[in-house]
């Protein structure tokens, strides 16, 4: 995959509260352009495999069983600088310490419940993706 794309994550609240349409707005409207996109529901084993690098933290069970709580909305969106600039757009993991007009300020409910994900680096970005998406999904 191309540096100027990143991989993100509607998380079951945002999805459940019907704010997906809303987000992806915000998106498009940051100039990012949505190359691949599904609706899906993540098994707790699926939410886990993806989250492993955090197996070690405290936090890892609770994670995984919200991740595969509900439906969630993955995109691949691709930009110009994609990963940090999307990492700006979503604010801050905790959502009380978040720049104001972000997605996780307007969104969120809580640390662990944070509206959405994005990937920190090309490197993630891609095995993301691929995590979700075959090639010929890609557009
Ligand atoms: P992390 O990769 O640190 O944050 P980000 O999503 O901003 O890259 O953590 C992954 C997810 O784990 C995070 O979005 C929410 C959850 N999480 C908790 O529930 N508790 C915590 O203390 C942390 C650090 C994260």
């Amino acid at each position: 995959m191309a540096t100027n794309r990143t991989f993100t994550m509607i998380k079951p609240d945002a999805v459940a509260d019907g704010n997906s349409g809303a987000i992806i707005k915000m998106i498009e409207e940051a100039g990012f352009k949505v190359i691949a996109m599904k609706k899906t529901l993540l098994t707790p084993a699926q939410a886990g495999k993806f989250y492993e690098v955090h197996a070690e933290r405290p936090f890892y069970a609770d994670l995984c069983e919200y991740m595969s709580s509900g439906p969630i909305v993955p995109m691949i969106l691709e930009k110009e600088n994609a990963v940090l600039d999307f990492r700006t757009l979503i604010g801050a993991t905790d959502p009380a310490k978040a720049d104001e007009g972000t997605i996780r300020k307007i969104f969120a409910k809580s640390l662990s419940a944070n509206a959405i994900h994005g990937s920190d680096s090309d490197e993630n970005a891609a095995i993301e993706g691929a995590f979700f998406f075959a090639t010929t999904e890609q557009y």
